[in-house]
């Protein structure tokens, strides 16, 4: 398996980075596209700092063929990891046609690259966002989908592109079929144990981790919990965070499935990447408190519309067949989210 080059698309990102450490560290090549549009080049420069190795970096867009052609033809590229894409969900709602044309659009561009490359294994970030209503709170990857936001959308319709695709090799008998894997993450959060490499938000963080992170070291005043009535056990939502280095990790554990004897016929296949429990806003806070030993000023505040009271995964699927599983705590991300967030109060910048 060394050797191999690894494309990764949006490897200048969050999850990205620390997946190209991940790669090198395994042995494999890294090629990057990415077209900095939520991404800092300085992140790879400290990829190279953790690993003492470089990756090939194309500034680029996946929009762009041209571009994938040239970097197709130049590299004997393995297998794709395609983060590249936009995340944010109340962004997704105010500019949907941005967010289709960069996501599914993207993807499109992407695929056809590939085809023509003939490179036809491919490891695409999902997200549990995918999934739809449900009576339990504990997801399955058979779970039904209904996404409830333009993000989430674009991630389910690429999904739709993808089981597509791969069911068009059983009909033309395809020699050399697709093998994908879809990655359904749950709240990835933390960073690399170095503190080099982290999650480097635009303007005021959306998300949960980042924004308690600013608020322990004083760049923000206080954190709003959003909802303390939900039917939880301390009224406060809860998710399935889940370490980022495990998550990458998740990545590796594909690449080497969708060499092995699982899909040897080809397919494209569903995995939730989460740890199987839930922690709620205040136990994060209360973790936070106490590996920082800082104080985290918050105020109870109205529910979030969109929302849910309680999610987290059901990783027995990726266990039995990524032999993956999530292996971090919850001190562990907390202490290395604060770690990457001391040692660079402004973030790449
Ligand atoms: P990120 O924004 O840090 O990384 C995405 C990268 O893609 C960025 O570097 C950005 O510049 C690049 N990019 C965006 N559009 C591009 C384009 N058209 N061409 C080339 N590069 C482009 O986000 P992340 O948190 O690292 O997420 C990576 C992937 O994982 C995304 O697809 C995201 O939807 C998915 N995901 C993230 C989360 C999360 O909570 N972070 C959860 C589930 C799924
Ligand atoms: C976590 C919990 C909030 C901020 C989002 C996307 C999802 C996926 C991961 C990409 C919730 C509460 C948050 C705050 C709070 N991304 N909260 N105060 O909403 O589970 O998932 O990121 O695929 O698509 O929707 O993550 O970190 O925003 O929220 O109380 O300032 O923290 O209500 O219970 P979420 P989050």
């Amino acid at each position: 398996m060394n050797g191999q080059t690894i494309l990764v698309t949006g490897g200048a990102g969050y999850i990205g980075s620390h997946a190209c450490v991940e790669l090198l560290e395994a042995g494999f090549n890294v090629v990057v596209i990415d077209n900095l549009a939520n991404s800092k080049i300085e992140s790879l420069n400290r990829v190279r700092q953790i690993t003492g190795q470089a990756v090939t970096f194309y500034q680029g867009d996946i929009r762009d063929k041209q571009v994938l052609t040239e970097l197709f033809s130049k590299h004997e590229i393995s297998t794709v990891i395609h983060f590249a894409g936009l995340k944010a969900v109340g962004e997704s709602c105010e500019q949907p046609l941005n967010y289709y044309h960069n996501n599914v659009y993207g993807t499109l561009v992407l695929l056809e690259a590939m085809r023509e490359a003939n490179v036809k294994q491919l490891v695409f970030s999902s997200s549990a966002t995918v999934y739809g209503e449900s009576d339990s709170a504990q997801y399955s990857e058979h779970f039904p989908l209904g996404p409830i936001n333009p993000y989430g959308r674009s991630k389910a319709m690429i999904e739709d592109i993808l089981r597509d695709l791969s069911a068009a090799d059983s009909i033309t008998k395809s020699a050399s079929p697709w093998k994908i894997a879809l990655l359904r993450y749950f709240n990835p959060i933390g960073a690399h144990e170095s503190g080099l490499i982290g999650e480097d938000p635009n303007g005021i963080p959306n998300n949960l981790m980042p924004y308690v992170s600013q608020v322990a070291i004083g760049k923000l005043a206080q954190l709003s919990v959003f909802g303390d009535d939900y039917p939880t056990r301390d009224g406060t939502g809860i998710r399935d965070y889940i370490h980022v280095v495990d998550l990458v990790k998740g990545h590796i554990k594909a690449i080497a499935a969708l060499a092995g004897e699982g899909f040897r016929h080809g397919g494209c296949k569903a995995y939730n990447l989460g740890a199987g429990r839930g922690c709620s806003v205040l136990e994060i806070i209360n973790a936070f408190e106490k590996v920082t030993d800082r104080k985290v000023p918050y105020q109870i505040a109205p529910r979030r519309a969109g929302d849910l009271a309680e999610c987290y995964a059901n990783p027995e699927l990726a266990l039995k067949e990524l032999q993956w599983q999530a292996e971090k705590t919850l001190d562990d991300m907390v202490a290395d989210a604060w770690r990457w967030q001391s040692k660079n109060p402004a973030g790449y910048a």
